[in-house]
């Protein structure tokens, strides 16, 4: 097996040079897809994750397509909250909704730990089968939410844009918020290696809303969590650690953990790596409004980001959040075709 055999996403995770730089898209496995549009009128969300040879088949569904450098698993970071015990629906409209969110301690205490391979055995199942599909062309990234994302869900009872309870809890209680956190933290670190186990040779935390706390409260609540979980990891996979609106806690995230650090567009791509250091990969950071149109400024921006990134190792394409479901599918070829193209030999 010689360099060349190593797929690209996998090298550039390791910070090794590639010929050009890799590009997949957050919710690539998702609404702006026709196909996916088309299951989803017969099946719920939910049925669609718990079914393996469905989200099997949604997993690839971009692959073909989009010509990407990545798969990644459709599944969900709330799927390991049911079985902690939590009654979880998602609704039209409304997004996930958490019908019993823990407000006390005792609520909190109640929670349950998991054992991923037996609480959520249709998710290593469909890892399995798009890894005897992909036969290592291209990787398969596994995934989980990082336990201050998934306890803003959990105790807002769903989405939020102030996170008020969120705080609230965090502050008023600190012994009751850590016991939470810890608790997420052992589902995640369990929910992660089996992935890896089942055959995710990378795996992203999604600390989506990570960001819209203060440096020094990331750094109490959130921070020590998060790096249990990169300490715990199955240290055979590269890891990225991804949130939005970062800015504020770049260093510390690093800091946490991860080989990639993910990004959105709110920062410039060289400020965020020279900030972090260029001993660590850097994942982003496309608006995703960039690829309602037109395709021309949709190459300029690809242009623009790739000179940012100076062709250094390490840079993986990505919008900095997920791709929107209102994109034209061609829209979103474009933009990979001109990753590819404009990243070559450079
Ligand atoms: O990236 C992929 O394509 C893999 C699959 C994936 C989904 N959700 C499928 C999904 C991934 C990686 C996620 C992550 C996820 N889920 C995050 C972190 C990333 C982010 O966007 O910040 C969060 C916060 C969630 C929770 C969640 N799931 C919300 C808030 C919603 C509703 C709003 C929305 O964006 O749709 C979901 C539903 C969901 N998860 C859908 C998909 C394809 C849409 C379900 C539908 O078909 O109606």
């Amino acid at each position: 097996m010689t360099v060349k055999d190593i797929p690209i996403f996998l090298r550039a995770c390791k910070r090794e040079p590639t010929e050009y730089t890799p590009v997949w898209l957050m919710r690539q496995a998702g609404r702006f897809l026709a196909e996916y549009r088309s299951l989803r009128r017969q099946y719920p969300f939910l049925i669609l994750c718990k079914t393996p040879e469905l989200a099997t088949k949604v997993t690839l569904l971009p692959i073909e397509r989009l010509g990407v450098d990545a798969a990644i698993i459709f599944a969900d970071i709330l799927l390991p909250l049911e079985p902690m015990g939590i009654s979880l629906e998602f609704t039209k409209g409304e997004g996930p909704v958490i019908h019993n969110p823990p407000r006390s301690r005792a609520e909190v205490e109640r929670l349950r730990g998991i054992e991923a391979e037996e609480d959520l055995p249709f998710v290593m199942e469909a890892i399995k089968a798009v890894c005897r599909e992909l036969k290592g062309r291209i990787p398969l990234i596994g995934f989980s939410g990082a336990p201050f994302t998934l306890a803003s869900y959990l105790i807002e009872g769903g989405g939020t844009k102030d996170f008020v309870r969120t705080k609230s809890l965090m502050l008023q209680d600190p012994s009751c918020w850590h016991i939470l956190m810890e608790k997420l933290s052992a589902a995640v670190i369990s929910y992660l290696n089996a992935q890896v186990r089942a055959g995710a040779v990378v795996v992203q935390l999604f600390d989506s809303w990570a960001g819209i706390l203060s440096p020094r409260d990331y750094e109490e609540f959130v921070l020590p969590h998060s790096r249990r979980i990169f300490h715990e990891l199955s240290s055979k996979v590269p890891a990225i650690h991804f949130a939005t609106g970062a800015a504020g806690i770049l260093e510390q995230m690093k800091t946490a953990g991860g080989d990639v650090i993910g990004i959105d567009w709110r920062i410039d791509l060289d400020a965020a790596w020279r900030r972090l250091g260029y001993d660590v990969g850097i994942q982003g950071n496309l608006d995703p409004a960039a690829l309602l149109g037109p395709p021309e400024r949709i190459e300029s921006r690809v242009a623009e980001i790739l000179h940012r990134a100076e062709g250094r190792p390490g840079h993986i394409f990505n919008l900095g959040h997920g791709v929107l479901p209102q994109t034209p599918e061609e829209n979103v070829i474009t933009m990979v075709e001109a990753v590819h193209r404009l990243s070559k030999d450079k």
